[in-house]
């Protein structure tokens, strides 16, 4: 993410006017709710320039953990919510917080679409084992017809279905949500 990426969010225009519509932040805070699942650790993998981290502190009083490749968008995160996102590529900051036993409640993400076909199965089983349920609300081609084409390759949901399930997820009645069968907690 850099200054062009922000002006013209995946071709709609600024970031900050059309994340809503792309994030699907208002959707898994309004279905974690309605699906009264208790959430108390959150980690953002991708936070941009930090909006979701403020819709997830006004929601249920939560600061995120999570990591933001881009260090343009990382210095813009607000320094409050700064001090828990790591600069980082997400693939590493995965492993790390693996290796330290850390675990969390919710994976938020919607970057899954910046990963090679081939990262995504074992990107994804690393993900279950760390955290109890995953929000993914993300770039499929059925959902986002302009896209972005110079950034991602867009995958019909079934093809994302697929992963999730092989990586050791399982359904819930939302097909937004999927909760982790490796997690027991
Ligand atoms: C589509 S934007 C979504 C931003 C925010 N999560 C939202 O919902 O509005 C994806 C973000 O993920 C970041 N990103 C892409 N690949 C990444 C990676 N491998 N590790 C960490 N962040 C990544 C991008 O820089 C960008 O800020």
């Amino acid at each position: 993410m850099d200054a062009e990426y922000v002006e013209n969010y995946c071709g709609y225009g600024p970031y900050d006017a059309n994340y809503l519509f792309h994030s699907g932040i208002e959707h898994c805070t309004q279905l974690v709710d309605r699906m009264d699942l208790r959430v108390r650790s959150v980690a953002v993998l991708g936070a941009a320039t930090g909006r979701v981290l403020e819709h997830f502190d006004a929601a249920w009083g939560i600061r995120p953990w999570g990591c933001e490749i881009s260090s343009w968008a990382h210095q813009r995160i607000p320094g409050r919510y700064r001090r828990r996102i790591r600069r980082a590529d997400m693939r590493d900051y995965l492993k790390e917080l693996e290796s330290r036993g850390r675990e969390f409640d919710l994976i938020f993400s919607n970057a899954l679409v910046y990963l090679e076909a081939s990262e995504v199965a074992p990107f994804l089983a690393r993900c279950a084992r760390l955290s109890r349920h995953f929000h993914f609300w993300s770039s499929t081609s059925e959902n986002y017809e302009r896209g972005d084409q110079r950034r991602v390759t867009l995958r019909p949901r079934a093809w994302w279905r697929e992963r999730f399930l092989a990586a050791g997820y399982v359904p819930t009645r939302s097909r937004y949500l999927w909760r982790s069968a490796r997690r027991t907690r």
